[in-house]
């Protein structure tokens, strides 16, 4: 079976084409991804109308490298699908709009995927995962665990309350005057910080649902910043490493709480997959890591590439709905907002 994917929710211009074989195995025949952050830098985050208009122009030619590089035709599909959100808005038209032409003029199913399961069922593409296992999504918009059960069954854990983990890394580097997008510049620059030096707090630590509250964290690490302002660069490494040991704690902790609730249930996870661009973080990995281990369970990390948006995590969720025949008419909605939880239906 051969999906095109097509992924254009946040500030990535995305399309791949995934083969999946009858015993559930997947493959990568392409996988094409334009970054527009070069675009979105001057103004330290993504521009909706920036974005909306970057994806229009850059759609087509991706879709074309997608095809070239998987050295197919779009007869040669068995379905096209696309992102139809969360993300914003004007990008996510452009994709879906895209895919229901192809499926349309190609007479082939859509597949209208929501962006998170797609960061969900990624790790059956890459370690041929069984359900359930527990999602331990962590990017710029999204904070959540979840347990993810099915194609298409999935119970929210946990979730935060206020800024996503990717959020808290990109505004406290703002505020240490660090480019966006911020995660990366903070762990460089942690790496030569004091994590003890500033007593920075662990929101929510101990509390018996795991969810997280970010935003205090952040104020705090203002706070501190603005005491000893002017900053040297020591005090914004100090600043930096004590704020990420915060974030592990907190991670760690939560992470340790879902495990608990789970543990006495039918969806006792297999395993726990971290995904998101804040999983690109090696100081974060490694403490899950030895904490799963400690769980007797393990920890999966897609590759970089397919734990950041890209094509064919959405060509792969397309797939792996295809083969259960679950496909959408070509008036599916694209959706702001499209949350991944399956126990209110
Ligand atoms: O999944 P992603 O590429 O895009 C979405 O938000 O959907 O995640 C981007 C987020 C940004 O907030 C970025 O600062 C964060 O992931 N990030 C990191 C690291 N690399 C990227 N956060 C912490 N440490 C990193 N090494
Ligand atoms: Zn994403």
């Amino acid at each position: 079976m051969l999906v095109l994917g097509i992924e254009t929710t946040c500030d990535e211009t995305a399309a791949a084409v995934v083969h999946r074989a009858d015993d559930g195995t997947g493959e990568i025949r392409s996988n094409v991804v334009r970054s527009q952050l070069e675009q979105h830098k001057p103004y330290g985050g993504v521009v909706p109308e920036i974005a909306a208009r970057a994806h229009v122009e850059m759609i087509d030619h991706v879709i074309r490298a997608a095809m070239e590089e998987a050295d197919l035709r779009f007869p040669d599909l068995d379905g096209v699908a696309a992102a139809a959100g969360p993300g914003l808005i004007g990008g996510v038209i452009v994709g879906l709009t895209t895919a229901k032409a192809i499926a349309l003029v190609e007479r082939k199913p859509l597949i209208a995927v929501n962006h998170l399961e797609a960061h969900a069922l990624t790790a059956r593409l890459t370690d041929r995962l069984a359900f359930p296992y527990l999602l331990l999504l962590m990017s710029g918009g999204h904070t959540q665990l979840v347990s993810v059960e099915d194609v298409g069954v999935y119970h929210k854990i946990g979730g935060t309350v206020d800024d996503a983990i990717g959020e808290a890394f990109d505004k406290t580097a703002k505020m240490l005057g660090l480019p966006y997008p911020g995660g990366p510049e903070v762990e460089e620059a942690a790496r030569h910080g004091d994590p003890a030096r500033f007593a920075l707090p662990r929101p929510m630590l101990g509390r018996p649902e795991p969810d997280f509250s970010l935003s205090g964290l952040k104020t705090a690490v203002r706070m501190e910043a603005e005491r000893i302002s002017p900053l040297s660069d020591q005090d914004v490494a100090d600043l930096c490493a004590s704020f990420q040991a915060a974030i592990v704690d907190v991670v760690l902790d939560r992470l340790e709480t879902a495990l608990d609730m789970l543990q006495e249930t039918a969806s006792r996870p297999t395993a726990i997959v971290a995904a998101g661009g804040v999983a690109a973080n090696q100081r974060l990995r490694d403490a899950l890591d030895a904490a799963a281990t400690l769980a007797g369970s393990k920890l999966i990390v897609p590759p970089a590439e397919l734990c950041t948006d890209n094509g064919a995590m959405i060509a792969w969720a397309g797939a792996e709905r295809l083969a259960r025949g679950m496909v959408d008419g070509l008036d599916a909605r694209a959706r702001a907002r499209w949350p991944l939880v399956t126990e209110a239906a």
